[in-house]
């Protein structure tokens, strides 16, 4: 049937308004959504969240610190999987990285006093809080979890 056709490609006055308050709708309903996901989540999650933007934003620069995240760090850099992985002390390392090389060049905690002229330099210095470094373990812990290792707490 042509008419039947035609009646498809053109709106009539009541299927404008209508699809507009469906799009509303829509809108509205992933704002909603997108604004109760935080609520929703667990303490942890956001913690391991916390954990992960940090990682991404202070980390990635040199290692590979998730397995989206692939093309970021330095090849000669080891990746958080591969360390968790493949370093029996991992925990043991993770929790004492500011102290370890390359780190204290690079990375120092918040209300430490000024940098000390004989560290190497760095093209930019991380300066992290102990929430900061608590996240990012928390975002390690998580990501040995699913690696199948045993975090201790
Ligand atoms: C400027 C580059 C750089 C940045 C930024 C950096 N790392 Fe590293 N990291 C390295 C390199 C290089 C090694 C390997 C050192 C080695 O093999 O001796 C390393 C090693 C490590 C190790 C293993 C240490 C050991 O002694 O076995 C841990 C854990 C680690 N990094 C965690 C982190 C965390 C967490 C961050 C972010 C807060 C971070 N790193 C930021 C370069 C960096």
């Amino acid at each position: 049937m042509p008419g039947r056709c035609l009646r498809h490609h053109q709106p009539s006055a009541t299927s404008v308004p209508g699809q507009l308050i469906a799009l509303a709708f829509g809108v509205f309903a992933a704002l909603t959504a997108l604004s109760i996901q935080p609520a929703l989540a667990s303490p942890t999650e956001a913690l391991q969240q916390r954990g992960f933007e940090l990682s991404k934003l202070h980390c990635a620069r040199c290692h590979i610190i998730s397995e989206k995240d692939r093309f970021a760090g330095t090849s000669s850099t080891p990746s958080f999987k591969i360390m968790i992985e493949f370093l029996k002390d991992w925990e043991d390392r993770f929790d004492t990285f500011m102290a370890r090389n390359p780190h204290p060049a690079h990375v120092r905690l918040q209300g430490d006093g000024p940098r000390p002229d004989n560290l190497p330099a760095t093209i930019q210095e991380v300066i992290l809080t102990l929430d900061d470094i608590e996240a990012i373990l928390a975002y390690v812990d998580q990501m040995a979890r699913e690696l199948g290792k045993q975090p201790s707490d």
